[in-house]
């Protein structure tokens, strides 16, 4: 299942994407589906998010304010969670790949992203690649370290 969510900077293009999911069959559920985000704050959006991708391993989340920086620090100090900031393809198909990331951060005020095309184009290439497992197993193993050793969230 695909979770969505954005802080007030993002509903447009969270809703841009809901639309792109939805005619790609793809399922998914908005998490921020709020009647009024006025002035909310993306570390609790990213909070939210995050809480409900944890609920399953198959859970891939889209996590989106105005740059994608500050929803991607804050999910990347959540267990669990693997965060990528992505502005390309190449970036979203290796993130799920060698980093095995399980949430997408985009940022909805980049001038690059009010061509909706460059959007897609990174939904496909994070939603169609999988982890390849192998020799990034240890690494990943190590980012579990961190995360244990850490406590927190
Ligand atoms: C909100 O104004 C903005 O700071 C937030 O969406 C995000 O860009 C932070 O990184």
């Amino acid at each position: 299942m695909i979770i969505i969510g954005s802080d007030h900077t993002g509903i447009e293009l969270k809703n841009k994407i809901k639309d792109y999911l939805k005619e790609n069959q793809r399922r998914f559920i908005d998490v921020t589906d709020f009647p009024d985000q006025t002035g909310d704050d993306y570390p609790d959006i990213a909070q939210i998010i995050c809480k409900q991708v944890l609920k399953n391993d198959s859970n891939i989340g889209i996590a989106i304010c105005g740059t994608g920086i500050g929803i991607s620090i804050v999910c990347n100090k959540i267990k669990g969670i693997r965060a990528a900031l992505c502005v390309d393809e190449y970036m979203a198909e290796m993130s799920r790949r060698h980093n095995k990331a399980n949430v997408l951060c985009l940022g909805a005020r980049l001038k690059y992203f009010e061509r909706f095309e460059n959007v897609e184009t990174i939904l496909d290439a994070f939603l169609n690649s999988f982890y390849d497992g192998g020799r990034h197993d240890v690494r990943i193993q190590k980012i579990s370290d961190i995360d244990k050793a850490k406590g927190g969230v």
